[in-house]
Parts: structure tokens; C-alpha cells; sequence
């Protein structure tokens, strides 16, 4: 089958290739889907250029431990391990795996889901890891008529964090550049704030939860546009230095967390299948739609990767194969 691999770390453009490799074979509770479309997000990127360096110690010391990279995808089942019964070839599902830029893909049970009949499939590859993140910063934390600001509230995972803290009937305010003033209000955002124009930090509207997805402003002074018992949930994972990228803000995050109701802690954790039947169930219910920036056939991986690499994506890029 094709697929896009990579034998060392480095520029998209330098590092990526298309090759045949073999079509893997399912063991267990394991499923082979044939790849219709993989979207590709920001964590592709460290995988891919191997940086912030200390990522290696997961991705493999000195070469990527996965030849093939990419993570969210959608397509149709064609072969199921011998513990798999709820799944059948033919079904057509979306979720994440290691290695989805590639005709085949095989994946855990754990992480797939029916693939939403009223999405296609370059909707349905979007949504995976990203709207799965933008659910876990979100769920417990944002009730019913708060004012929630999402500050980059039109990349991959802020335009599903819009729709999501709607969906938890907040009052959502769309921090994103005057080109993405309309996509926000059609994701449902109540007031957007064009940050090329106005500093939300400065202003006199305050919130009872902030997602700051940029971090273009210091802690404390984003702090002080919530409300008195308003909480900040930083998110930004792709700041800071080459070696170790944003841990000094997650370790600091982590700390204040525990001193101060107004600053929540790291919370992202492994995606679980739970998590993928909820936002199908947003989607089946008309509360979520992916925001599509553009499509790139497979062979372009590395034109596509360093377009999300830009930081301006409007929604998700997806390769469709
Ligand atoms: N996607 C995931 O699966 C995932 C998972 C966990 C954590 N994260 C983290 O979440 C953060 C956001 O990820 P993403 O996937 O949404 O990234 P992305 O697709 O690259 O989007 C970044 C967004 O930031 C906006 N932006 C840039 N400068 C801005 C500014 N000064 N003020 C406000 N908005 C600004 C851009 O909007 P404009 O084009 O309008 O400038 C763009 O839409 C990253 O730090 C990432 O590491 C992502």
C-alpha cells in the first residue's frame, strides 16, 4: 500500500516521502480500515519534526519509532482481529492510530467509533484527537449560561472547543483574526473579538471560563479577565522553547492549579472511545460540525503539514487518500 513515511526528524519537506509498505494485519481486538481521509494536527508536527526535543523520549531517541506518521482518520473497516465483534468489514467508522497517513490503517477497538451518516469522511478524519481534547478542556468545567471566551477559537481545536461550550449552553466569545469573524458566528459564537484589532486582556467584559489555545499573553494578565470565581484553562502546546516546548508552563500551570481555583491544571488525557461516542452523539444531534480549511491529496503530506505548521489553519487540513 502507499504511505507517507519518514526515516529521521525534520522539515516536513525534508524528512517526508511517499513508499509502499505492507498493509498491516489486525490481531486481537485490532481493525484494519482502509483510509479515506486523515486530518492532520498540530501533535502530527511534533511527531514529525521531532520537536520540542524532549517529545523523543516517546517517539523513539534518535529516529521515529513509527515510520509512518499521522493520527485522525475515517474510512471503511475491511479486516477485524479475532476479538472483535461489534465491528464488521464494511462498516465505515472514524477515531485515531499511530501511522493513518497511508491507504491502510490498523487501530484498537478502544479508539474507533460509527462514522456520523451525515458527515463525510474528510468531516469525520477532523474530528479525533482534536475535538476529543477540546471535550476533555471543557466537560465538568463549563455549565449552562457562563460567558466563556475561547481565545484561538478557529484552529483545529479551538473551532470544536466553540461549538462544544455551546453545546454546554455558554454565552461563547471567539477570539480569532478578522478573516474568521464570519466561520466563528456560524459555529455559533455569540460576540467575537478580532484580535487584530482589540486585546480581550484589556478590555472591560469579563468571563467566568477562559481556553486560551495561543498563550500571547502572560498568566496573570489573562487571569484578569475572569470574573472573581472564573477559571483559566491554558492550553497551548506548541510555544516555548526547541527542547523542552511549553513544560515550564504546564509544570507552572500545575503548580498555581493547586493554590487557585482561577487557574485549572493540565488536563488533556488519553482519548477514549467514551469520549468519541459523545461528540458522534453533538454530531448526530446538529451541535457539531467540523470546520474544514482545505484538502490535500496523500502525495502533498508535506505542503499540508507545513500549511498547519503556519499556525493560521482555519478548522482542520485534511489529506484525503
Ligand atoms: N489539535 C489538537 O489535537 C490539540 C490537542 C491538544 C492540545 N493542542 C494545543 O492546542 C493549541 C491549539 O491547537 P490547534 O489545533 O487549534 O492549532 P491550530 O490549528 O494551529 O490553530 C491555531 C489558531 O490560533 C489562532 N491564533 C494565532 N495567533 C493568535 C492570536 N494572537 N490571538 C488569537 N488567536 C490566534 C489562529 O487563528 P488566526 O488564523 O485567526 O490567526 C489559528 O486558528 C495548540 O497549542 C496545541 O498544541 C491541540
Amino acid at each position: 500500500m502507499t504511505a507517507i513515511v519518514q526515516d529521521k526528524y525534520g522539515r516536513p519537506d525534508e524528512v517526508l516521502r511517499q513508499e509502499m509498505v505492507a498493509v498491516p494485519v489486525p490481531h486481537g481486538e485490532e481493525v484494519v480500515v482502509r483510509v479515506h481521509a486523515a486530518s492532520i494536527h498540530v501533535g502530527d508536527l511534533v511527531t514529525i519534526e521531532g520537536e520540542p526535543v524532549i517529545a523523543r523520549l516517546a517517539l523513539g531517541l534518535r529516529k521515529p519509532k513509527n515510520r509512518v506518521p499521522g493520527t485522525d482518520f475515517a474510512g471503511t473497516v475491511v479486516a477485524v482481529g479475532d476479538g472483535v465483534s461489534s465491528i464488521r468489514p464494511g462498516d465505515e467508522v472514524f477515531g485515531w492510530s499511530v501511522n493513518a497517513f497511508a491507504e491502510y490503517v490498523c487501530a484498537s477497538l478502544e479508539r474507533l467509533v460509527p462514522k456520523p451518516a451525515k458527515l463525510s469522511f474528510v468531516q469525520a478524519s477532523a474530528v479525533g484527537v482534536s475535538a476529543s481534547a477540546a471535550l476533555q478542556l471543557l466537560r465538568d468545567r463549563v455549565r449552562p449560561g457562563q460567558k466563556v471566551l475561547i481565545n484561538g477559537a478557529s484552529g483545529g481545536l479551538g473551532s470544536f472547543a466553540v461549538q462544544i461550550a455551546k453545546a454546554f449552553g455558554a454565552e461563547v466569545t471567539a477570539v480569532c483574526s478578522t478573516g474568521n469573524i464570519d466561520a466563528m458566528h456560524s459555529l455559533g459564537a455569540s460576540h467575537v473579538i478580532d484580535y487584530t484589532k482589540q486585546d480581550f486582556t484589556l478590555g472591560s467584559a469579563r468571563y467566568d471560563f477562559i481556553l486560551d489555545n495561543v498563550a500571547n499573553h502572560s498568566l496573570s494578565r489573562t487571569r484578569r479577565a475572569l470574573t472573581a470565581h472564573g477559571t483559566l484553562q491554558s492550553n497551548n502546546g506548541t510555544s516555548g522553547g526547541r527542547w523542552f516546548g511549553t513544560m515550564g508552563t504546564v509544570i507552572t500551570t500545575a503548580v498555581v492549579s493547586r493554590f487557585t481555583r482561577r487557574q485549572a491544571g493540565p488536563s488533556i488525557k488519553f482519548t477514549k472511545r467514551e469520549d468519541l461516542l459523545t461528540l458522534k452523539e453533538l454530531i448526530d444531534a446538529g451541535q457539531l460540525l467540523p470546520l474544514i480549511d482545505r484538502t490535500y491529496a496523500l502525495s502533498q503530506a508535506a505542503r499540508a503539514v507545513r500549511h498547519v505548521g503556519g499556525g493560521h489553519a482555519r478548522g482542520t487540513v485534511v489529506l484525503t487518500v
